[in-house]
């Protein structure tokens, strides 16, 4: 079977090719970037792909069955939208039997800039051209979180914008499920959520850092208009003031409050808890 990996060349996708390699060691890989000497680096044939030529994807994805596209990260309005519209559409003219496209828990209509806008497109045009599909929606990087928390931890203080539980999930749990998708059977019109074991409110997350580095360390709620002006006195760029108030948007309205077994169903084994994750992390 010839898998195809978009984004093999970033973290989720190189991870993605690893659990394939474990699980799926007959499988073809194909890896799609706009650096193929990065994926040809992982051992797997190695494609140019540009969400932003879809020229260059018609190409990418021939001879493909099964394609996942993982979206870039770029936060600029409107474009992961518009990248992931245009990708599946030239997965689908390019005859890829089976779609599989990474989005974010908790996903709705929601109009630019929120990035809510960036997942909800792409999932809208999978599920109305894709002749197989499946969305792997995932939580909130427990990485991500663990990168917030380092630069935090001097001041002892991590705010949001509300006390809302979040699902955290380690990036290779995201992959190991990902990569149980592109070679099992039955997936098609799924929506899976790819969530760690628990959601935690900002009180227990500060709590959790706390116990485990031994530091002080507390939540602090602060409203939108705080956090904005955090940002931007950060230096941050509007767009990307925007982008991160999205993120927590999500967050209070309980997006990311979601729970589920579907890693373990689909990698074979349960998902790290946050608390393992931080202990990795060796704060
Ligand atoms: N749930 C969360 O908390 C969370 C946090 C962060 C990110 N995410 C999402 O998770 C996904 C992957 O994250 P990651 O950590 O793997 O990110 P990453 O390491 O930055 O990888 C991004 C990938 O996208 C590719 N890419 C970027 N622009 C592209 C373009 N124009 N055309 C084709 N490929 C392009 C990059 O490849 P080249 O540069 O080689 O083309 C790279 O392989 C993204 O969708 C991101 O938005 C989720």
């Amino acid at each position: 079977m010839k898998i195809g990996i978009s984004g093999a060349s970033g973290k989720l996708g190189a991870a993605t090719v690893a659990a394939l390699k474990l699980h799926a060691p007959d499988a073809q890989l194909v890896g799609i970037s706009r650096s193929p000497d990065k994926v040809s680096a992982l051992g797997i044939e190695a494609r140019f792909g540009d969400f932003d030529q879809p020229d260059s994807l018609t190409t990418a994805f021939a001879g493909l069955e099964r394609l996942l596209i993982i979206p870039s990260g770029d936060m600029r309005p409107g474009v992961r939208a518009t990248q992931g519209h245009d990708a599946i559409q030239r997965a689908v003219d390019a005859g890829v039997g089976h779609v599989v496209f990474t989005s974010a828990l908790g996903t709705r209509a929601a109009e630019i800039p929120h990035l809510w806008q960036s997942y909800f497109v792409p999932e809208q045009t999978l599920m109305r051209l894709a002749k197989k599909w499946t969305i792997l929606r995932m939580a909130y990087y427990a990485e991500a979180f663990i990168d917030e928390v380092r630069m935090s931890l001097p001041g002892g203080v991590h705010a949001a914008t509300s006390n809302t539980p979040v699902n955290f999930v380690a990036r290779d749990d995201v992959a190991a499920a990902a990569a149980g998708i592109l070679v099992g059977e039955g997936h098609h019109g799924a929506i899976y959520q790819a969530t760690g074991p628990s959601a935690l409110d900002g009180v227990a997350r500060a709590a959790l850092v706390a116990q485990v580095t031994g530091k002080r360390f507390a939540f602090a709620a602060i409203s939108d208009a705080q956090y904005r002006d955090g940002l931007a006195a950060a230096g941050l760029p509007p767009f990307l003031v925007d982008a991160v108030l999205g993120i927590q948007d999500m967050w209070s309205v309980g997006g990311f409050d979601v729970t589920t077994g579907d890693v373990e169903r689909l990698a074979g084994r349960p998902p790290q808890s946050l608390e393992d994750a931080l202990r990795s992390a060796q704060l």
